[in-house]
This record gives structure tokens, sequence and C-alpha cells, in this order.
């Protein structure tokens, strides 16, 4: 039996916005992608229509395909129409967006187009006033990236010199593995500097995800409390009901290792368990997490089998929706071994969480979508009064430790679970969950996680991106098991029917330790 407690917060009436950032032009590569209609556009709406675009702004979308600067607007508006959080479109706030918009059809390895942009930037910056400043986004395969680079740089658009700013927003994924890393590294510095270079990871960009430095930092009562003499375990879990949703090719020859734990999963842990930061600048913060990430205990190839779990879906329902089976997904080898699901133990060598293990899983196609970090805390030394089964409300297994959940999507919040005496004559504990709500508490809607990083960006702060050495720091433990896992027979991939909560092995992973997933 639980019981919920849902808290409301009354904010200060005049809750502190954001600050509308300076003149500049978005150049977006890979303008007719899938990334560009679905998230950047309708970010960059929603930031106009609460007024958070800077009063000189142009977006110019460069990609092969030839649209057309009437054709490209069409596209976008349809975009927006479909894709943003605001409901229908709004004219006035589409229309003096739309007239900010150029496209510039070129190929991203002809040098060429990196003239006609430069002329193009130019003309703009005279007739819109945008002053010089330019935010560059590579939302483009990933191979593009490095060329890019090379080619803004030799057209002189990597640092143009004068006042203005130059900005580089790379998108995941960053590499393959250490080694792709480190080289598309020295590629990118060769070009912009550290402080020009924003590599993406959408999750830091929610609401959520940068509520849990406040929570751990801004209140005095969990800190003591976040170290392995209290903490029995951490799970993070990253489910999505979705299968590849027209990804195939991309994601055959990436996983859910790499797909999602090098970046998204490894970035909740770190900030989960960093240090506190001696400031809450962007320097400060990353050096905390580079810290942690070199922590964690790269998985030795022996141990690889068995402190990792993988699986693949095949056909099932999910909700109402019949799903394929991943191997019958556009775009995906018939004979694929590529992971949708991965369990993971990691363990970090530092003496705050020394011994205590990081259980990490995501998948594809699992029964719903939800992000959440569970904090299990140690049981009471000594039991003194009855529970579960004694007092007639649980099984025998089922005194429940104490448990803080951090709801990072899509029900955002923070539970707590704890053990409390129901009325009555006897002494006895059932667990119950004080429970807090982001919609209920904050009230509306968050915002989406590109507006935020978008407005960061054009404003100058690098706290919400990924440092060189960071990213770096992320591949380590990820490559160990990649290693490992070369050299192990393709049989340890397990298949589950899309719908369920991945393979049954998946279970007897954790419960080898004597602990279970945390249910959803
Ligand atoms: C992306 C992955 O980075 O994150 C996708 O490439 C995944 O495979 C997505 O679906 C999940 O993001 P969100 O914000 O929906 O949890």
């Amino acid at each position: 039996m639980e019981t919920r407690v849902r808290g409301k917060v009354s904010l200060p009436s005049e809750a502190p916005s954001y600050s509308v950032p300076d003149a500049c032009t978005v150049v977006i590569f890979g303008a007719s992608g899938d990334l560009t209609a679905r998230k950047l556009i309708p970010a960059l709406y929603a930031l106009g229509a609460q007024g958070l675009l800077p009063r000189y702004f142009s977006i110019v979308g460069v990609a092969r395909r030839d649209l057309g600067q009437d054709g490209f607007r069409r596209e976008m508006r349809k975009a927006v129409e479909q894709f943003s959080r605001l409901g229908p479109i709004r004219s006035e706030v589409w229309d003096p967006l739309a007239e900010a918009i150029h496209y510039l059809a070129a190929s991203f390895d002809d040098p060429e187009g990196y003239v006609k942009l430069r002329d193009l930037l130019a003309r703009i910056d005279q007739t819109v006033g945008t002053s010089g400043d330019r935010l560059f986004y590579l939302a483009t395969p990933p191979t593009a990236y490095a060329g890019i680079g090379r080619l803004l740089g030799e057209a002189g658009l990597a640092s143009p010199g004068g006042e203005g700013w130059t900005r580089i927003i790379i998108e995941k994924p960053f590499g393959r593995d250490l080694e792709s890393a480190r080289g598309l590294n020295r590629q990118v510095l060769e070009v912009f500097r550290e402080d020009q270079v924003y590599r993406i990871d959408h999750y830091l960009g929610k609401e959520t995800v940068q509520n849990i430095l406040a929570f751990r930092f801004g209140n005095s009562i969990f800190e003591p409390l976040w170290d392995r003499r209290y903490v029995d375990h951490v799970q993070i879990t990253v489910a999505e009901d979705l299968g590849v949703a027209g990804r195939g090719g991309y994601y055959d020859s990436s996983g859910a290792l790499r797909d999602m734990v090098q970046n998204h999963l490894l970035q909740l842990l770190s900030l989960v368990a960093m240090e506190p930061p001696a400031s809450f600048e962007a320097e400060a913060i990353r050096d905390e997490k580079v810290k942690l990430l070199h922590a964690i205990r790269p998985t030795p190839r022996q141990t690889v089998a068995e402190r990792t779990f993988r699986g693949q879906y095949t056909k099932g329902i999910v909700g109402e929706r019949t799903v394929v089976g991943y191997r019958e997904e556009a775009g995906v080898r018939p004979e694929s071994t590529t992971e949708t699901y991965v369990a993971l133990k990691l363990t970090i060598e530092n003496w705050r969480w020394a011994g205590v293990p990081f259980y990490l899983r995501t998948g594809k196609a699992l029964p719903k979508r939800i992000t959440e970090v569970t904090i299990q805390f140690r049981e009471p030394p000594l039991l003194l009064f009855e529970h579960g089964a004694h007092a007639g409300h649980q099984g025998p297994d089922d005194l429940e430790p104490n448990r803080l959940s951090l709801r990072i999507q899509p029900d955002e919040g923070i539970a707590l679970r704890i053990g409390l005496k129901p009325p009555g004559e006897r002494i006895s504990l059932v667990p119950v969950l004080m429970d807090f709500s982001y919609r209920e508490g904050f009230g509306g809607e968050s915002p989406e996680a590109y507006e935020r990083l978008l407005l960061d960006c054009m404003r100058g702060d690098s706290t919400l991106f990924i440092r060189g050495d960071e990213v770096e720091a992320a591949w380590v433990p990820v490559t160990s098991i990649l290693e490992g896992w070369q050299g192990l027979d393709v049989k340890a991939l397990e298949s589950y029917p899309a719908g369920t909560w991945g393979p049954q092995s998946a279970e007897a992973f954790i419960r080898r330790d004597g602990r279970q997933w945390a249910r959803f």
C-alpha cells in the first residue's frame, strides 16, 4: 500500500525569466533532416513565442536538396504545425520568424558552398544587423562533422575576427569509441577553440536533469546520506516505448550502449554521483563531472559477460500498437546482432561510492516511456517493528527500504518512500510515498530541452554542454564494454517481445546481487 502526499508550490510572483541573447545568426547544417524539423525549428519558434529571440536574428538552413527559400520556409512551417508543443501555429510569431529564414542548397563537402555561405552571412549582417555573431549547428550525419568544421575554417568562418563570436554545436554521437572521439576532438580543435565548441546532450536541457544538482546541493538533508554508508545502490532506467522509429540505418550501426548509455545515462550518473562543485560556473561543474567519469571503473574483459546484459526486441504489442521485430525494421540488417536493450553494473572507485553498485538499463519497445534515477538506501541496522506480512499489508519479502526516485520524464517529480505506522493498536510499518509532481507543484509544461540549449549557446553559457575531455572520459567505460563484447558469443544477445520489460534474464542479472529493478 502506498499513499501519496502531493505538494503545491507558490512561486514568487516575479518568477525569474531568461535573458534575451544579442543579435546573431543560426546556421543549421542538415536543414532538411529530421532533427531540424522535429526539434530545432519548433524550439526556435517556441523561443520566439516567449519573446526570447534576439531582435536582430536570422536562420540559415544548409542542405543538399534544392528546396529554395520559399520551399524551405513552407517545410519549416509544416514542421512547426506538426511538432510544436505550443499548439496551433500563431501567425504573429511565425511570420517574423519565417522572414528571418534563409536557405542555401550546398553539399557539405563542397568548398564552393562555404564561399556562398560566407557571402550570404555578410549580406545578412548588413541587411538585418546581425553584427557577425554566428552559431553553426551540425545536425548532419556524424561522418560529416569533421569535414564541415575544416571547410568552415578554410572559408574563414571559424573565427572571422572583429567583435563577433562564432560557436559550433555538435550533435551526438560524438565518436563511436574512445579513439574516434579523440580523433574528432583533434580535428574540431584544429579549427575552433574549446570555448567555441558546444557538444550537445539534450538530456542536460531537461529541467528535471538540471534539478538533480539543485536538489542535491540546495538542500542540506540529503547530501550527508549520499554515499556508501547510507546508499545501498543506485538505478538509472531510461525506458522507451518506441522502436527505432524510422532510424534503423543509424541505429543498427550504433546500438543502445552507444546511442543512450555513453551520453544520456552517463550524464545522469555523473550528476547524481559527482562531488559538489566549487561554484555553479560551467568549468567548475564540468570539472567535477569529468572527475567522476574518470572514477568509473572500466569493465575488465573477463567480467563483461557478468556485468552487462544485452537484448533485442522481436515483434510484439506496445500499448495498442503492434511493433515489428527489430530485424524487420527498415534499414536494419536481417541478421543484426545490435542490442536494443542493455543493462550494466558499474562501480565508481572513489571514497564516496566504493562498493556501491550503479545499475543502468535502457531499452526500446518497452511497455512505457519513463526515465528515472532511483537511490535505494540501506535497511535499518535492526528491525524493531513488524512489517509487511505481520502487519497484514504485505508479503513476507516486502519490507521496502527507503527509496528516493527522481522522475526525469514524463511524469516529472521526486518521490521518497518511507515506512510509517498505520493507525491502530500495533506498531507496524507500511511503505508510503511522499511525492512531488512538477506539473501539480509548478503548473504548466516544462520547455523542450532544445529551447534551453539553443538559448544557452546563443548566450555563451556552456554549462549544459559536454566538454572535450568529458566526452572522452565517458567513452572510456563504454569502450571497455564494447571491446569485451567483441570477444563474446553473439548468443549473449537475448530476444524479448516488444512491449515487455526486456528479456527474462534481465531480472536475473540484478537478482544475482539480491536486488530488484524498480517497477513502473
Ligand atoms: C536520442 C537517441 O539521443 O535520445 C534516441 O538517439 C532516443 O534513440 C532519444 O530515442 C530519447 O530522447 P528523449 O528525450 O525522448 O528521452
